[in-house]
């Protein structure tokens, strides 16, 4: 037995938000009292019309679904205005990422993004032997955004794929219609991929037009945010047709089943869950805006558009690590920047935007630690 490529033999795994069951079994904190910002989950919970739908098929499951998910594809078709064949669906844009890097990349070919980013780019790139580049030098260390200007330069004849998340993540901040189309120009060899897995928050409509005004440009939508509908597992891309018959190829086959497909559907439907999740997001970012203001030890990176932020510890005595468990005593769940995001180092944590009152719990905790 041989291993494809060297990098299987001691792979690096995606480190998730924490669950709330392993604080209450290591701390001992209730569920009722902990506050969950690791994950980036709706506060409201799912759309209540994803969750009608996935019930009236759940005498389906018997049958197998259609192959490219073909009644969501259709949604996705008359909602966003691109003719099915220019949409695939997948089990997440997780699942999506993991196609476009096998089928636009070659095994050692150059996958170019932030650095940090959301880790599932490089950590796709390596465990298929492809070689992740994270432009470090292109952020911005001040507000954490990406430098366009910079990020463009990194970009060589030998790239095959360019990601841009907009809202960027972990930072949250936002580029321009401009900016994306200089990047999306400056790699006509290249396939650009834009993430906008949070773009509902940003308060735009997010840039998926562009789709129809590039030949190497396919942009990744989700479920798992606005929608609700993390544990359902859908997103869904638009691009030209090659680019969607290509990772057609390469996918599972039966990648998609009733439930997710008939609970995405629906979910796209669901404009006043999407609107409530937006306002509830929208007065937590006011709140602990508010609060952060109060802090002497610790700082809200500004600019976020999305349901999450960057925290960055202005105290030399403590490291993001020591914040991390100190926050998990009580009962407060955050990401440790140095174990979610390469690059990111000691200095930060990535906090959850949520109700008002779990940014108070997170301002209380922070301003109780030693
Ligand atoms: C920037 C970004 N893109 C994509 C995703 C993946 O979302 P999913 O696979 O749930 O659709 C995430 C999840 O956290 C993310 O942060």
């Amino acid at each position: 037995m041989r291993l494809s490529h060297p990098g299987l033999a001691d792979p690096e795994f995606y480190v998730p938000g924490l669950p709330a069951d392993y604080v209450t079994a290591r701390y001992g904190v209730s569920p009722a009292d902990i506050a969950k910002l690791g994950s980036a989950e709706n506060p409201l919970g799912a759309s209540p019309l994803a969750v009608e739908a996935i019930r009236e098929r759940l005498d389906r499951v018997h049958l197998y679904p259609s192959w490219t998910a073909e009644p969501l594809r259709e949604k996705v078709s008359l909602v966003y205005g691109f003719e099915p064949e220019r949409v695939m669906c997948g089990a997440g844009e997780t699942e999506l990422i993991s196609w476009l890097i096998r089928a636009f990349c070659e095994p050692g070919g150059r996958i170019q993004m932030p650095g940090p980013c959301f880790p599932i780019y490089h950590l796709f790139a390596e465990a298929e032997g492809r070689g992740p580049v994270l432009v470090h030098e292109a952020t911005d260390r001040a507000t954490m955004s990406v430098d366009v200007d910079a990020y463009i330069d990194a970009i060589d004849d030998d790239t095959r794929i360019v990601f841009v998340t907009n809202p960027h993540s972990p930072s949250g901040t936002w580029m321009t219609e401009h900016d994306v189309r200089r990047i999306v120009e400056a790699a006509p060899e290249a396939l650009v991929v834009l993430d906008e897995a949070y773009v509902h928050y940003s308060g735009t409509d997010g840039y998926i037009h562009l789709a129809d005004d590039y030949p190497n440009l396919a942009v990744l939508r989700t479920f798992s945010k606005a929608f609700g509908l993390a544990g359902l597992r859908v997103g869904f891309g638009v691009g030209p047709r090659t680019v969607v018959d290509a990772c057609l190829a390469v996918k599972p086959t039966w990648n998609m089943g009733v439930l997710q497909t008939a609970g995405a559907a629906a979910a796209l439907d669901d404009k006043d869950h999407v609107d409530a999740a937006v306002d509830v997001i929208a007065e937590g970012r006011a709140r602990a805006r508010a609060r952060f203001a109060g802090l002497d030890r610790f700082r809200m990176v500004p600019g976020s558009r999305s349901n999450f932020f960057l925290v960055e510890i202005l105290d030399p005595s403590t490291d993001s690590t020591e914040v991390f468990e100190g926050l998990l005593e009580r009962g407060v769940i955050v990401k440790d920047g140095s174990v979610s995001f390469r690059g990111l180092h000691k200095r930060f944590l990535r906090c959850d935007v949520n109700r008002p009152e779990l940014m108070d719990r997170l301002v209380d905790a922070l301003a109780d630690l030693p």
